[in-house]
């Protein structure tokens, strides 16, 4: 059988067809399919296809130990938030996606700590439980919590200038199955616009920002772990969110207070801002 417009498909398949494993050759039948189809549609010329292998090499090499141009890639397509919103469980706190940023481990700290580093911007204390989705306390439940700071830098993004770990801190829930800790209020940032994914956005028109977040893992035993954010009520941009992660049950007010006792309870100056949320793990099925 020749090669052709209209044989390739089928060719390509036949060609995976003794794949051993069900899944991979399910994956790759589809994948197959799909890419087939959307080269039919589109019709590429040979130097927009060189582009594209072009753009996709370039998306590889600006990869580093603390850089993931790659995930930045699916997050800006919204196929990151796409992949979170399929496996996502309806008794828990809804997901949203991991991000470009979770580059390093989280350094471990006592409940209470600070993961501002820096200590120039005003505190922010945040707080609250983890619970099962049958409404139990989840005492030593971890809490991964990794943040910008107040100008909307990583610690990644800025070597020299912020500390290692800054706006970074890895919990244990206390007996009662809450958390605490002191922090900044994160800022809105653009994702990176160095690389081919920012050009993209630019070709396209797109703007590169995110809404004020703070990044959470939250995992306990006997537990589907949860990938989400805390978005900062009132931010700029939680309408029209470059990678699409914005749902409105995880957008969480961020007040600011005067008062004096908690300030001095918390080991903070007066005025600071404070947050709680309640994070809801959906119970692993056994
Ligand atoms: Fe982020």
């Amino acid at each position: 059988m020749d090669f052709n417009e209209h044989t390739a498909t089928r060719a390509v398949q036949e060609s995976f067809r003794d794949t051993p494993d069900p899944r991979l050759r399910e994956l790759l039948d589809a994948l197959t399919r799909h890419l087939h189809a959307f080269v039919g549609e589109v019709r590429p010329s040979i130097g927009e296809w060189e582009q594209a292998i072009k753009f996709l090499t370039a998306v590889g090499q600006t990869c580093t130990d603390t850089r993931q141009e790659f995930v930045l890639l699916s997050d800006v397509m919204g196929v990151s938030m796409l992949v979170e919103t399929l496996n996502e469980h309806e008794d828990g706190t809804e997901g949203t996606v991991l991000g470009p940023f979770h580059m390093v481990e989280s350094p471990p700290r006592a409940l209470g700590d600070s993961i501002d580093l820096i200590g120039e911007a005003q505190p922010c204390l945040v707080a609250g439980s983890v619970l099962s989705s049958d409404g139990n306390l989840l005492p030593d439940a971890e809490v991964d919590v990794w943040q910008c700071n107040e100008k909307g830098f990583y610690d990644v993004q800025q070597p020299g200038v912020q500390p290692s770990g800054n706006g970074r801190g890895l919990f244990h829930t206390d007996s009662a199955g809450r958390f605490r800790f002191r922090t900044v209020l994160p800022s809105h940032y653009p994702i990176p616009t160095d690389g081919p994914v920012g050009r993209l956005l630019t070709a396209a028109g797109r703007h590169p920002y995110r809404p004020a977040h703070i990044h959470f893992i939250v995992q306990a035993e006997g537990h589907t772990p949860l990938t989400t954010h805390v978005f900062v009520a009132g931010s700029p941009y939680l309408d029209s969110d470059a990678v699409f992660a914005v749902k409105q049950s995880l957008i969480c007010d961020f007040t600011e207070s005067n008062d004096a006792e908690t300030a001095a309870r918390n080991g903070v100056q007066a005025p600071f801002r404070h947050a709680e949320f309640d994070f809801i793990l959906s119970r692993k099925l056994t």
